[in-house]
């Protein structure tokens, strides 16, 4: 997906079940996000001062939630550069094919989950900044 821009990626807030014991979100498929999870997994136990991601994918989907803590996601399409703190577990941030991100300020403890379209697979990764420069125009 060339033609993706950051403002196709937005901040999704999750149906929140309150509930004296606690609360609960939670994330349907094409209901709450507009694919089918075909994979989850979450980061956890990153190190103080720590980056993550610093690649595009050329068609997978993501929502990513910072399931508990906080930390920021960099979004930039090569033009332009969206930074969203993630810090409350009922609201996701929707990346969309083709966004280069970084994900930095890891509170300790945070916990960040991310929901995706497809399975994992080297090959949808663009990991080198200029090919993805080169990949968008
Ligand atoms: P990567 O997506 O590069 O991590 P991040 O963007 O969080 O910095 O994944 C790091 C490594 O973990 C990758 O080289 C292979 C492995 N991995 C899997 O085996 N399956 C997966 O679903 C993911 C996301 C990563």
């Amino acid at each position: 997906m060339k033609i993706t821009s950051v403002y196709d990626c937005t901040i999704i807030e999750l149906d929140k079940h309150h509930h004296k014991k606690g609360n609960i979100s939670v994330v349907e498929n094409r209901k709450t996000i507009p694919f089918e999870i075909k994979r989850a997994y979450y980061l956890y136990d990153i190190p103080g001062g720590e980056s993550r991601g610093g690649h595009a994918h050329k068609e997978l989907s993501q929502l990513i939630i910072a399931a508990s803590g906080s930390f920021s996601v960099t979004l930039d399409d090569g033009n332009v550069k969206r930074t969203f703190l993630l810090n409350r577990p009922y609201q996701g941030l929707l990346i969309v094919p083709g966004i280069w991100r970084t994900l930095d300020d890891f509170s300790s403890g945070a916990v960040c989950l991310v929901l995706a379209s497809e399975k994992y697979d080297e090959m949808d990764y663009i990991r080198d900044y200029q090919k993805f420069v080169t990949y968008k125009v």
